[in-house]
Order: C-alpha cells, then structure tokens, then sequence
C-alpha cells in the first residue's frame, strides 16, 4: 500500500482569511506532495472524508466560539451521519482571536474532537493563528504545515 499522493484542504471560514492560509500552503508546499487540493466546506457532509488523502482542517472560529456558517453543514454531519474514520489522517489550522479568550480558535478545537471521536488520527499539534498578535497567519501556516506535511505523510504509511 502506498502512501496517498493528495492533501485534501477542507476551509471553513467568513472573511477569507483561513481561505488565504490553504492557498499559501497549497502553492508553498506543492513540491513536498504530487496534489494539494484546497476546498471550502460548504456543502460537504461526512463523505467528504472518503477520499484516498491527507486531510487538513482549516478554519477559522465566529460567533460565541462556533465553527463558521460555511462549516456547519459538515460539522453536523460529523455528530449526525457518524460512521467510522480510522482511516483519516488529519491536521488542524485553528484561526482565531485570543480576544476572545474562552473560546480561542474553538472552531478548529471543535472539529479535531469531532473527528477524534469517530477514531480519525491527528497527526502533529493543532497550529493556531491568533488575529491579535500582528503576524502573518499565512506565511507562518506554510511554514508549520511543510514540517506538518513530512510526519503526515510518515503516518499515512502502513506500518
Ligand atoms: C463576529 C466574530 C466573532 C469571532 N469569534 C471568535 C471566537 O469566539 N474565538 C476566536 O478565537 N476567534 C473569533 N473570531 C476571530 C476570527 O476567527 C479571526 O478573525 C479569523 O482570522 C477569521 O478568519 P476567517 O476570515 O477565515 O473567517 C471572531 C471574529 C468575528 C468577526
């Protein structure tokens, strides 16, 4: 068995910036995998995770600590249509605002548990971007997801 050859970029966001983050890492980390492709959530239920690939969660957190609008869909679908994912391997990039801080980057939080509980593995930490602190949310995505991307790809490989 090989290794999947795709990084699949699942986005949830509302005003683009988790978006710009997988879009940074899809042209920065292209030679490190054969595809990366990025797509917004909307839409999406649990099949989406039927796919031969690496997952990443990319998303951003709103209202009182919730997953976007664009999210929600296959947020529920996580908790309504549960079926088992002992084959996904995943990542997390969690945006947030630590002004908001009871529930900082919870939307990111809330799919890594969801898909934890349906036996997903994640691979790595989660990476949280912080709105608050000035830096370049895309510059530092790409560079923690090439590390992300070597273990990922180690993990995927059949033991
Ligand atoms: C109305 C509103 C509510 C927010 N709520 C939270 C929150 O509860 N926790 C958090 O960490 N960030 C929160 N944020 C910050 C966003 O997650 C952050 O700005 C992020 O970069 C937005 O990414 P997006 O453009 O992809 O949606 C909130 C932002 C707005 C505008």
């Amino acid at each position: 068995m090989n290794p999947p050859t795709k990084l699949l970029i699942l986005v949830g966001t509302v005003t683009g910036n988790a978006e710009a983050v997988a879009q940074a890492v899809e042209m920065g980390c292209a030679d490190l995998i054969d595809r990366i492709e990025v797509r917004r959530m909307d839409g999406l239920n649990i099949q989406a995770f039927e796919a031969d690939a690496i997952y990443l969660i990319c998303t951003s957190t709103h209202g009182s600590g919730d997953v976007p609008a664009n999210a929600r869909r296959l947020y529920d679908s996580l908790g309504s249509e549960p079926r088992y994912l002992g084959h996904v391997r995943y990542g997390v990039m969690a945006l947030g605002d630590s002004a908001y801080a009871q529930t900082f980057c919870n939307g990111g939080l809330c799919f890594d548990e969801r898909l934890a509980d349906l036996g997903a593995v994640r691979v790595g930490e989660v990476f949280r971007h912080d709105a608050s602190d000035g830096t370049d949310a895309a510059a530092l995505g790409n560079a923690w997801c090439r590390k992300w991307l070597a273990l990922a790809m180690r993990a995927a490989l059949p033991a």
